[in-house]
C-alpha cells in the first residue's frame, strides 16, 4: 500500500520552515489505519512484545491499536501534570521547541520487554526521552516503530543501540 498518499504535507507549520507530515488523513481511513496498524503489528510479535509505551499525544494513535491488537497492555508517557500519580521524568529537545515527558512508576514492570510506538521520529529527542523512561523503571525496549521518519535530521543517530521500524521515510 503507498501509505505516503495518506499524509498531507503542511508548509510552515506549527511555525516557518517547519514541513508538517500529517497523519490525520491516514486515520481518517479506516482500512490504511488499519493496514498500517497491522505493519507494526508484525514488527512486534517477532521482538515478543509484551507492552507498548507511547508518547503523548500521536503516540497514543498510533500505539493503542498495536497494543489491543496484540492483547498486550498500553502504557503513555505524558506531557506535564497530567498523570495523577507517582512519577518520573524527562525533559528534551524538540524539533520545534522543548518538551518533558512523564511516566507512572508502576507503569512498567521489571524485565518487561516493551516496544516504544509513535506516529513519526524528527530529531528523536522524544523517542530517546522515552527510552529513558521505561528503563529507569526496568523495562527493556526491545524496539521502536513509527510510521514516519525524517531522515535528515538524523534522529537515528541519538538510537543507535535499538532496532527501529518505519513505515515511511522522508
Ligand atoms: C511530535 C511527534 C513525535 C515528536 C517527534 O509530537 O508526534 O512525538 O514530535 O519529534 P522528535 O523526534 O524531534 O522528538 P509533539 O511533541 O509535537 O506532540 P503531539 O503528539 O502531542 O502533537
Ligand atoms: N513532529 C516533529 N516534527 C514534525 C514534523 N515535521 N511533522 C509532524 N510532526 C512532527
Amino acid at each position: 500500500m503507498d501509505f505516503k498518499k495518506y499524509v498531507a504535507d503542511v508548509p510552515d507549520f506549527p511555525e516557518p520552515g517547519i514541513l508538517f507530515r500529517d497523519i490525520s488523513p491516514l486515520m481518517y481511513n479506516g482500512k490504511v489505519y488499519e493496514a498500517a496498524t497491522n505493519e507494526i503489528v508484525e514488527y512486534a510479535k517477532n521482538l515478543d512484545t509484551e507492552m507498548i509505551v507511547g508518547p503523548e499525544a500521536r503516540g497514543f494513535i498510533v500505539g493503542c491499536p498495536v497494543a489491543y491488537k496484540l492483547g498486550v497492555g498500553f502504557a503513555p508517557a505524558r506531557k506535564k501534570g497530567k498523570l495523577p500519580r507517582e512519577t518520573i521524568s524527562v525533559s528534551y529537545d524538540l524539533e520545534y521547541g522543548q518538551a518533558s515527558l512523564y511516566m507512572q512508576k508502576d507503569a512498567v514492570q521489571l524485565g518487561q520487554r516493551v516496544l516504544v510506538v509513535d506516529d513519526l521520529m524528527a530529531t528523536g529527542g522524544t523517542l530517546a526521552a522515552t527510552i529513558k523512561l521505561v528503563e529507569e523503571l526496568g523495562g527493556i525496549v526491545v524496539g521502536t516503530a513509527f510510521l514516519i521518519e525524517l531522515t535528515d535530521l538524523h534522529g537515528r543517530d541519538k538510537i543507535k543501540d535499538y532496532d527501529m521500524f518505519t513505515l515511511m521515510k522522508y
